[in-house]
């Protein structure tokens, strides 16, 4: 029989690295939204762009159950993956173009998660979003915005309205 640590040890650990600083919103002390390591092979592309002023290139993706969304209300399981890209520059410091004159993509410099299961979300109160649970990762699955720090993430999803279900891009319904 192998040993596991009880689910508190984990929560207990999680805190003491990640400790949730006084003057943060109330979020999540666990991740319960995590990194899907396959999702650019198990995951289907929902969309990209190209952002002009910040020089970056962001693609979304979806798993099956966020691709399987109606009536803008997304499906319990829903994991959207936002890919945030730094771009490769000329000497004058202008984006690169191929041949198609597209960005060319340089490095991914973030990895913005976004998780919907029944009940979750609670722990921002008042900014709470729906189900959904946010983390920021990078791509070797460490921490840009731990949990207990994504209220800032709930905050400003809220502005995409109960409507979209709190995200932003994808097709309207
Ligand atoms: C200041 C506002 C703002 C904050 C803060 C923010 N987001 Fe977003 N987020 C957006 C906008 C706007 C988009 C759509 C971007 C686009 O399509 O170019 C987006 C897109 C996304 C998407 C793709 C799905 C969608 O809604 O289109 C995910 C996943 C996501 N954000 C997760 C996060 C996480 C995790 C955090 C916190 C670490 C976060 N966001 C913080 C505004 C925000």
């Amino acid at each position: 029989m192998t040993w596991r640590a009880p689910a508190f040890v984990a929560a207990t650990l999680a805190l003491a690295i990640f400790p949730a600083r006084s003057e943060d919103p109330p979020a999540p002390a666990v991740d319960r939204v995590g990194l899907p390591k396959d999702y650019q092979s198990a995951f289907r592309q929902l969309r990209s762009s190209e952002n002009a002023k910040d020089k970056t290139v962001i693609a979304v993706y979806g798993n099956a159950a966020a691709a399987a969304k109606q009536d803008g209300n997304y499906p319990y399981g829903a994991v959207i993956v936002m890919e945030t890209w730094s771009t490769l520059r000329d000497e004058a410091k202008n984006v690169r173009l191929d041949e198609a004159r597209h960005f060319r993509k340089d490095q991914v410099t973030g990895l913005h998660v976004m998780r919907k299961e029944r009940g979750f979300g609670e722990a921002y109160r008042g900014n709470r979003t729906g189900e959904w649970e946010y983390a920021e990762y990078r791509p070797d699955g460490s921490y840009i915005t731990p949990p207990a720090a994504s209220a800032k993430c709930a905050q400003c999803h809220l502005k995409a309205g109960a409507a979209k279900d709190f995200v932003f891009g994808g097709k309207k319904s």
